[in-house]
């Protein structure tokens, strides 16, 4: 049976037996299989998750894992990652491949070879420059930083990833998210007047060669859609119509959000503080809608709120359904292939060395 006919089966189904199925398979295929989650998976997936985690506790996982067969409930890069690290005897799956990053396709291997070459014609970029990438991005990428002395990081390891980077060398290029580099880096105590964008749709990036010699941060313009969906004005009023309420936003909001949030973090960050918080205190949360709405199940007696009025999911998360998951374990059980992520043995070598620099300080 193909994959096609295989899912156009699934959705004729009725939803509980598809949750029965996969309560089956699961328990057939043991430790044979181990299930990856997302923070930001739809709840009928995420209860089926082995280990939940955001992208660092989640590439980790991935790392120490024996099972042979890993289903990565979460998008594209994060399998990517997962297979990187993994033997080449591991099998990572992507349950619906279409599920991809918006921001991770802001960057790509040539538009960031092309900004290395412009750079060379102004200062030498080999001495002068480490490339960080947001794991959030293709594995040619991660490939890219691990030639050129560079490095992963991911939302909750950016600021120790980022001193790493000023250790090596004088000046850092940063994508694919701008927001990220740059709250990290004024949380730092980098001046603003030492970072600039680099636009890839413009010569030198926007900039002038002055520019480019006095800065010490390079901000690719790439960007979440979600999280710009947050703006300053909703934490005021929110501010204004629940005294004492906490603004908690995840990095890749912009710098006005993160500047007037009471807290900033990974989704594992955001949920540990939360927990942590006494009964009864109050917030507005600025990630992703499943993330904010579990949030509210698991904590009753902690009153939260969505920071934006309008909805922001991440739709490439929501693509993976309790179907595509029910026929990636089905493929398994019956032995045939089913969207596999391999990365190009010509990438994995330099990507992994990126990765293992970013584990290795954390
Ligand atoms: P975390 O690593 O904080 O889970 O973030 C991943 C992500 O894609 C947020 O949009
Ligand atoms: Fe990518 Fe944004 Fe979705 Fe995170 S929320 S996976 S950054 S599109």
């Amino acid at each position: 049976m193909t994959t096609n006919t295989l899912l156009r089966q699934l959705y004729d189904t009725t939803e509980q037996d598809i949750l029965a199925q996969i309560h089956e398979l699961k328990a057939s295929l043991g430790d044979r299989v181990l299930i990856l989650g997302h923070h930001y998976q739809r709840e009928e997936v995420f209860a089926f998750a082995d280990a939940t985690g955001d992208s660092l506790k989640l590439a980790q996982t991935a790392a120490s894992t024996q099972a042979p067969f890993i289903i990565f409930c979460g998008v594209h890069f994060m399998a990517e990652t997962a297979d990187i690290l993994t033997a080449d005897d591991q099998v990572v799956i992507l349950p619906d491949p279409a599920a991809g990053c918006s921001m991770a396709d802001m960057a790509d291997d040539s538009q960031v070879r092309q900004c290395w070459q412009e750079l060379a014609g102004v200062i030498d970029p080999d001495t002068t420059v480490t490339p960080v990438t947001y794991i959030n991005s293709t594995a040619a990428l991660k490939a890219f930083c691990g030639e050129h002395g560079g490095i992963v990081c991911t939302s909750s390891n950016a600021q120790k990833v980022m001193q790493w980077g000023w250790q090596q060398r004088e000046k850092i290029l940063f994508f694919p998210d701008q927001h990220l580099g740059e709250n990290t880096a004024l949380r730092m105590g980098i001046d603003e007047a030492e970072m600039i964008i680099w636009d890839p749709f413009r010569p030198l990036g926007g900039n002038t060669p002055e520019a480019i010699r006095q800065a010490r941060l390079i901000l690719w313009k790439g960007f979440c859609s979600v999280h710009q969906l947050f703006k300053a004005e909703h934490a005021e009023t929110m501010r204004r119509n629940h005294a004492g309420i906490q603004i908690v936003a995840h990095p890749e909001c912009s710098r006005e959000v993160c500047e007037t949030a009471d807290f900033v973090g990974s989704t594992e960050a955001i949920i540990r503080h939360v927990k942590a918080a006494p009964a009864g205190s109050k917030f507005a949360i600025a990630t992703e809608l499943n993330l904010v709405n579990r949030l509210r199940l698991q904590f009753p007696d902690k009153p939260i709120w969505f920071l934006s009025p309008t909805i922001c999911m991440c739709s490439t998360m929501f693509r993976t359904d309790p179907q595509h998951l029910c026929a990636s374990l089905q493929a398994i059980a019956e032995g045939k292939g089913y969207h596999q992520i391999t990365v190009p043995d010509a990438q994995k070598g330099w990507a992994k060395v990126s990765l293992e620099r970013m584990l290795q300080l954390a």
